[in-house]
């Protein structure tokens, strides 16, 4: 490891988890049903069936996870607040049982010397809200803004670092356009609304969340790195309106308080006439960030391509005439990702490039992969190729550093082996190998790894 790249002593080393993927218990102590209860229990949601009822049964584990976290030497650990346990309905008080965990969590981790870092939204949003239009609806904005003021005047006092929303785009567009993901609807303006309702919720909670005392609020977004197939200008075009999809519609609000100019060409009809914008929404959303945290795993290659229903009327929001070329010359995880860490380096600068000084402090909020781990006789897995995706990645942050981009923390996705969405329990993407019939957690190598350069670094 002599010829790792050094980062600065206050550089954030980190690991993520997500609450419906790890925590279980989703009856206890007056918990709310979310999406995700319902969703996965629609036949074919969810590979083999599989729910979020158990997880890795972090609910009650919680002081073994966290003892994990200290050994690792992380500084700071990502994980979010179930918003149906804090607020059973989505709207009204709290649930006193449901913030208890967290007050535990949170103290119990300031204990074992670790930065709570906490996410609000990580995709659970309590059913009863989505019987009323869920993020299609206006008013869920208005909701998460009331939900963000409960848990920050619980815990605000404790958790320096804060993230509104993680991966809007996959609540807007897996959520309510292609539908792999809950609540599994497919549509059109009523997608991009959603979209644009994220964007709200988000610039309402910034300054609830400032003014109840967090120190640092950000947002999480998966940013892509999106590359044409060819230099064909048809090509170039069909990897702006990708772009477009998975990247402008977020930041150009954010970081530049503008739509994107090239959202008529990428959603033509479907955006051309929408109502869901209001005067005044972009000043809300474009609220001044502390940081902006980025979730990156794999860059997308992209060609033209005719839209698959012609039919504006039942085309959904994901339909903008561009397909997945593939990179059949990469390495890809087991979730068929092809790995490229360069093209994280290249991300982060033309971010940079982009947005100039407009572009905050950046935290690398997600980072990891998926691997066909097999336990040996211990228990132990050898994940070299988690290792050297892991390692790539690093190096790409180190490399986006020394061109200049403020890149101030790095978290590992994933703490634990969880609930991977709509692929279930079949995807691993933890440093620690949880074996779900006994609960047992076995450290893999990439643990041991990620320890080590933690350390050598301090
Ligand atoms: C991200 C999610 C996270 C996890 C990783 C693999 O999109 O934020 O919960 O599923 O992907």
């Amino acid at each position: 490891m002599s010829d790792f790249p050094a980062f600065p002593p206050d550089f954030v080393f980190g690991a993520a988890t997500a609450a419906f993927q790890i925590e279980g218990a989703t009856r206890e102590d007056g918990r709310g049903s979310s999406i995700w209860d319902t969703f996965a229990r629609r036949p074919g949601a969810v590979a083999g069936g599989d729910t979020g009822d158990t997880a890795c049964d972090h609910y009650r584990r919680y002081p073994e996870d966290i003892a994990l976290l200290k050994r690792l030497g992380v500084r700071s650990y990502r994980f979010s607040v179930s918003w149906p346990r804090v607020q059973p309905a989505g709207s009204g008080p709290a649930n006193a049982a449901g913030l208890a965990f967290y007050d535990r969590l949170v103290d119990a981790l300031l204990d074992a010397g670790v930065e709570p870092a906490v996410t609000l939204y990580h995709w659970d949003l309590p059913q009863e809200l989505e019987d009323r239009g869920g993020w299609r609806d206006r008013d869920t904005a208005h909701r998460f803004a009331d939900y963000a003021r409960l848990v920050a005047d619980a815990l605000a006092d404790r958790v320096p670092r804060w993230i509104t929303l993680n991966e809007p785009w996959c609540s807007a567009f897996l959520g309510y356009a292609n539908g792999v993901h809950a609540p599994g609807v497919r549509a059109g303006t009523p997608a991009l609304a959603a979209a644009h309702h994220l964007l709200l919720a988000h610039g309402l909670a910034v300054p609830v969340l400032r003014g109840a005392g967090a120190r640092e609020t950000g947002i999480a977004l998966n940013l892509d790195r999106v590359l044409p197939a060819t230099d064909d200008p048809r090509d170039v075009a069909a990897a702006l309106r990708a772009e477009t999809q998975r990247n402008l519609i977020w930041t150009e609000p954010l970081l530049g308080g503008r739509y994107p100019r090239s959202e008529d060409d990428t959603w033509e009809e479907l955006v051309r006439r929408q109502t869901f914008r209001r005067d005044g929404d972009l000043d809300v959303i474009s609220a001044p960030l502390d940081f902006l945290g980025i979730n990156y795993y794999t860059p997308s290659v992209v060609r033209d391509a005719p839209y698959r229903d012609a039919d504006p009327r039942t085309r959904t929001a994901d339909d903008n005439r561009f397909e997945g070329a593939g990179m059949p010359e990469a390495r890809h995880t087991a979730m068929g990702w092809p790995v490229a860490p360069d093209t994280l380096r290249d991300l982060l600068v033309e971010l940079r490039e982009r947005y100039g000084d407009a572009l905050p402090p950046v935290h690398i909020t997600e980072n990891g992969s998926a691997e066909e781990d097999v336990p040996d006789a211990g228990g132990t897995v050898h994940d070299a190729d988690r290792i050297s995706y892991l390692d790539g990645h690093l190096r790409a942050v180190a490399a986006a550093r020394a061109e200049g981009v403020d890149v101030r923390g790095y978290y590992v996705w994933s703490l634990l082996d969880n609930f991977e969405w709509s692929y279930g329990y079949g995807k691993r993407f933890g440093l620690v190998h949880v074996d779900y019939a006994t609960q047992r957690r076995v450290p893999k190598d990439s643990y041991h790894w990620y320890r080590a350069v933690i350390a050598a670094q301090a």
